[in-house]
């Protein structure tokens, strides 16, 4: 018969042995889901901004020039933030929204990404004018942009 110390040690090291692989399975889905919270965050806050230019733009909201300015810089900041929210490993079902065509039509999507920083600076630049004449088409061309990426990429059950 084994010592009780002894079934104790192999007892405790598969434990362990188990948690181990455990550990390495968390660690890959960590990360995804990490990512997928931070993707999550950084469009929450896109989307913050975005609410008042649109109600500016839309005429429901005065227009208050060095207000919209500020939500433009945001949103031109936050953009180069988005891409690294979506790294291999990331397409979790059931957990985001994302289209798995973002992994595989990688060149598209960055692409549109790309498009995205663009007219979120021009949006930046142009509203400086404080002139809503030139303001309104920059507005219109950088949220074509999120209809456009929504459309291939986003799942259709919300914006
Ligand atoms: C290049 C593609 C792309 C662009 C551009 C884009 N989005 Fe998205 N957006 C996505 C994808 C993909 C998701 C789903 C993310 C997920 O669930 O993991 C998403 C999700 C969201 C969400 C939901 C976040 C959540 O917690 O479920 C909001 C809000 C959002 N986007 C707002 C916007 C707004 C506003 C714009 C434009 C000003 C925009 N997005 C531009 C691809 C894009």
């Amino acid at each position: 018969m084994m010592s009780s110390r002894l079934s104790k040690l192999i007892i405790s090291g598969s434990i362990l042995l188990t948690s181990m692989t455990a550990l390495s399975h968390d660690a890959a889905s960590d990360a995804g889901n990490q990512a997928i919270e931070y993707r999550h965050s950084v469009y929450h806050v896109i989307g913050w901004n975005v609410s008042p230019m649109h109600a500016m733009v839309d005429g429901k909201k005065a227009y208050d020039a060095a207000a919209f300015t500020k939500h433009a810089n945001r949103v031109a900041a936050l953009a180069p933030m988005l891409l690294e929210g979506f790294p291999p490993g990331s397409y979790i079902k059931g957990k985001t929204e994302a289209k798995e065509n973002v992994w595989t039509q990688r060149a598209e999507f960055e692409a549109l990404l790309k498009k995205f920083e663009t007219r979120s600076t021009n949006l930046a630049t142009v509203s400086q004018s404080g002139d809503l004449t030139k303001i309104k088409p920059a507005y219109t061309e950088l949220v074509q942009v999120c209809k456009d990426c929504h459309e291939k990429f986003k799942e259709k059950d919300r914006d």
